[in-house]
């Protein structure tokens, strides 16, 4: 098959066509290249010894998108192009609504168009707002609390009509809760711009000296250490659940299900784990709530196993060691290696 993965040069796309590319699909990679570096994809072809054609585009081009299909004899479409920091979303919410419902209103025309009708779309736990029960399965209210959050669910909607409007559309909605880590190989992983917003990536670049501390915000949640509980999942498990989606979709139905490991995990927690999977010490200082956090969000993971056969591998270590191999390698990210490459 050749998929189009719109987004895949940033962190969750390279490894979605890593993992296309080993269950011997071709790949072609949309992206404007507004979050990430070309590099990531020369890593996808090093890994994999395979080649990724690049179309760099924006997704609301939609000439551009006609012209991209009738280029390639596309069978499905992974999207995960779009926007994703909440605190962004919050002060410019047109670019988000610009980016993530348009871009999107402008890839599913020029699908339609082109007859290609099978997509997977990257959605977020941020879908169902502040949890009223936990874990979070799929039938739990739609309730986001962000314009970024908004975005996400306003597209499920517009994939939820056009399916029900024309059975021949097949969508797969996937509900990641909080990726981490990176590819075995320690070439490709996530690379943020700035301050990084994520724990994560935060915890990595203290380890790596690029930050003095990390900031802990609050130590009195509910929680059996008072910070907050997350159920982080392996990047290349989530990017696994890709290959899964897109098979189902070759016989199953339209569907959404979460993708998470359905363990949480405090920030406490990750430091230990991610102290010990570096060697490194994590100094870290309690400060206030952040605005908009929930205390406690993680999935209910079945709904995934029963209907496409996954669940998640890798456990937290593996999560930190990998994003550790990453980190260590790429002080910098993506922009401190030799440009020769
Ligand atoms: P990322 O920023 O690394 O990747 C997004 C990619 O989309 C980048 O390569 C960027 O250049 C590209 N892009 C953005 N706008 C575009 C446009 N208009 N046209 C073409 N390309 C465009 O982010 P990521 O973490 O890999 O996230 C991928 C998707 O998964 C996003 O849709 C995000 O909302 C969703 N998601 C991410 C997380 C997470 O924690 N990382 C959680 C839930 C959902
Ligand atoms: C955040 C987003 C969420 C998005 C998800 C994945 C917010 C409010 N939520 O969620 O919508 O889907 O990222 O991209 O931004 N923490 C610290 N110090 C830090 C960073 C984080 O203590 O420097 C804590 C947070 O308070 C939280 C936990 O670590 O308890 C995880 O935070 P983060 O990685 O930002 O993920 P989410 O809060 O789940």
């Amino acid at each position: 098959m050749m998929i189009l993965v719109t987004g895949g040069a940033g962190y969750i796309g390279s490894h979605v066509c890593l993992e296309l590319l080993n269950a011997g699909n071709e790949v072609v990679v949309l992206d404007n290249f507004c979050t990430s570096s070309k590099l990531s994809i020369l890593r996808v072809q090093e890994i994999s010894g395979k080649p990724v054609l690049v179309e760099e585009g924006d997704i609301r081009d939609r000439a551009m998108l006609e012209r991209l299909f009738q280029l390639h004899n596309v069978t499905a479409v992974i999207h995960l192009a779009g926007l994703k920091s909440i605190k962004e979303s919050h002060a410019n919410p047109l670019s988000y609504y610009d980016c993530n419902v348009n871009g999107t209103m402008q890839l599913l025309i020029a699908m339609g168009n082109a007859g290609v009708k099978k997509i997977v779309f990257s959605s977020s736990a941020t879908v169902y707002g502040s949890p009223r029960s936990l874990p979070l399965s799929e039938t739990h209210a739609l309730a986001p609390i962000n314009p970024y959050g908004r975005t996400k669910l306003f597209v499920e909607q517009i994939l939820a009509d056009l399916s029900l409007a024309n059975p021949d559309w097949r969508v797969g909605i996937l509900r990641y809760f909080n990726p981490v880590g990176a590819h075995e190989s320690g070439l490709i992983g996530e690379d943020p711009i700035g301050s990084p917003n994520n724990l994560m990536p935060y915890v990595a670049q203290v380890a790596v000296g690029r930050r003095d501390h990390l900031n802990i915000w609050g130590n009195n949640h509910p929680t059996s250490d008072g910070t907050g509980v997350r159920d982080y999942v392996h990047v290349v498990d989530i990017a696994a659940g890709h290959v899964s989606a897109i098979n189902y979709l070759d016989h199953g139905q339209s569907f959404e299900v979460n993708l998470g490991t359905g363990n949480g995990f405090s920030v406490l927690d990750v430091v230990r784990a991610f102290e010990s999977a570096s060697g490194k010490k994590i100094p870290y200082i309690f400060g206030p709530r952040r605005e908009g956090d929930v205390s406690s969000c993680y999935a209910d993971a079945s709904a995934a196993k029963k209907l496409l056969g996954w669940k998640a591998h890798r456990d937290l270590s593996a999560m930190c060691l990998d994003h550790w191999r990453w980190q260590k390698a790429n002080p910098d990210g993506y922009s401190g290696r030799a440009i020769s490459e």
